[in-house]
């Protein structure tokens, strides 16, 4: 395959280089995370940013026009290690970066400051295709037949979608955990036929499994430890800075999961720097659930820094054993980012690094209530995404950001990924339980129940605040 384009290990003693077609998911000399690198020198990269401008309104059937139409390949020579011909797309990345002043003002943001990013807009529902589109193609190039991933529920589902629109489709196999997926997007999983394997366990239980079983049973390995997922999710900042007329903003704000969303916006700022295609940085705030805060914990409570590469793992031991000894298991209504052992931690820290970023937490209700704002005054969202404006409110609050700053919020999933928590938070009514007990009142403040209204004309009038 290509010389340009390479694997090469993230650990500053090692940095082994490897062919882009050996399937590797860690360096195979010092066990460190991969990353996609470049030989930027002999690759035509384009001299400013608005060279990619005209690609968004290109017509024709051509290959070229095909890439141009997706958000990820658009943006084709900052990820160059597929020949345009095998990239498999479905028209991902086609998203919307709204400025939002009606949500800014809930949270004490100046006008014409938030922006919102909505991911939800992606073919699939979530941020998730930008990453897919990547590494099916590299799956596709290695005439990959099965491939598998563990999820929460979103990866599954654009994976299922992307394995069955490959040519020829490949067969889609997900993991899942007992209990913890919001409907709409197991729905997802089983109407593109993935083969759906429910674990007893929670997701960090899937996720050692399905490395196992990818390693043993030669399945191809689509979690974001793939390198290539994480190229493709850079292209959610290069959006993010056409939205913007290809100005940086002060600061993105993410929900952290995984981690991999927030390590590629590091990768794609480093690199968007390298070339001189930006003159200033981003800061990052990565936002966890509350009852799922292991970078929080680790960056802000235990000081873990990257360290140019050299980070203290033994700080990461040492949680993960004080986590396996007390059997703690992570919980938050945001499902999504219901993770206790995030595979990206160290591609993090060097984006958090880079980006001078911050961690903060968000408990359940904070998420809640910002989800409902979203809803209210945006296109609404899923509950892990709207972590990203709860954080903000919090760091606006601590003084950390400052209201007259320039801030993106990342919406990562759509509202209609998870529609039992909506109706729980304006209802009371858990629609989950196949029966539902009695509805306990709503407490949250943006709750909006439906109104029980007698079939009869004047009290309808009457539910409106009219007569008739
Ligand atoms: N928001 C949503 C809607 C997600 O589905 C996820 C991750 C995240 C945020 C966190 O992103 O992992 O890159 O930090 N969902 C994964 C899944 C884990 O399996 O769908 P991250």
């Amino acid at each position: 395959m290509s010389d340009k384009a390479f694997q090469i290990c993230i650990n500053p003693d090692c940095r082994a280089t490897f062919d882009i077609g050996q399937v590797i998911f860690a360096c195979p000399k010092c066990q460190s995370m991969l990353d996609v690198g470049y030989d930027w020198d002999r690759l035509p990269v384009p001299h400013r940013m608005s060279f990619f401008e005209p690609r968004w309104c290109t017509k024709g059937h051509s290959v070229e026009a095909r890439l141009d139409f997706s958000g990820v390949w658009r943006f084709r020579e900052l990820l160059p290690f597929a020949p345009y011909d095998k990239i498999v797309t479905i028209g991902e990345g086609r998203t919307l970066l709204e400025e939002n002043d009606r949500v800014g003002a809930q949270i004490g943001m100046k006008p014409k400051r938030l922006y919102l990013q909505y991911e939800g807009l992606n073919p699939s529902g979530s941020f998730k295709d930008n990453g897919m589109t990547a590494a099916i193609t590299i799956a596709s190039m290695l005439g990959r037949k099965r491939v598998a991933c563990a999820s929460t529920g979103n990866t599954s589902a654009s994976m299922a979608v992307f394995a069955n629109k490959s040519d020829p489709p490949m067969q889609g196999i997900v993991f899942i955990g007992s209990g913890k997926i919001a409907y709409g997007k197991l729905s997802q999983a089983l109407d593109y036929g993935a083969t759906t394997l429910q674990i007893e366990g929670d997701f960090d239980a899937c996720l050692r499994r399905v490395r196992q079983i990818a390693d043993k049973l030669g399945i191809y390995l689509m979690n974001s430890v793939n390198p290539f997922r994480l190229e493709g999710q850079k292209a959610i900042m290069y959006r993010v800075l056409q939205g913007l007329d290809w100005e940086v903003p002060d600061w993105i704000v993410v929900p952290g999961g995984n981690l991999g969303n927030s390590s590629s916006f590091g990768k794609a700022f480093i690199e968007l720097h390298q070339l001189g295609l930006i003159d200033r940085v981003p800061r990052l705030a990565v936002i966890n659930a509350a009852g799922a805060n292991t970078l929080y914990h680790l960056y802000e409570k235990e000081s873990l820094r990257w360290q140019g590469g050299r980070f203290d793992a033994a700080k990461i031991g040492g949680l993960y054993a004080a986590m396996d000894e007390s059997h703690y298991l992570p919980h938050t209504v945001a499902s999504a980012i219901e993770i206790a052992r995030p595979v990206n931690l160290p591609k993090v820290l060097r984006a958090l690094d880079f980006m001078n970023g911050v961690v903060r937490e968000v408990t359940d209700e904070e998420i809640l209530e910002h989800k409902a704002i979203v809803g209210h005054y945006g296109f609404g969202c899923e509950p892990a995404s709207a972590a990203s404006v709860a954080g903000l409110r919090r760091l606006l609050a601590e003084q950390v950001i400052s209201p007259d700053e320039r801030v993106v919020c990342i919406l990562t999933g759509h509202e209609l990924k998870d529609p039992d928590a909506t109706v729980k938070y304006h209802t009371g009514l858990d629609m989950k339980l196949a029966v539902p007990p009695p509805a306990t009142p709503p407490t949250g403040v943006m709750a909006n129940p439906p109104k029980k209204v007698p079939d009869d004309l004047d009290a309808i009038a009457a539910a409106l605040g009219e007569r008739i």
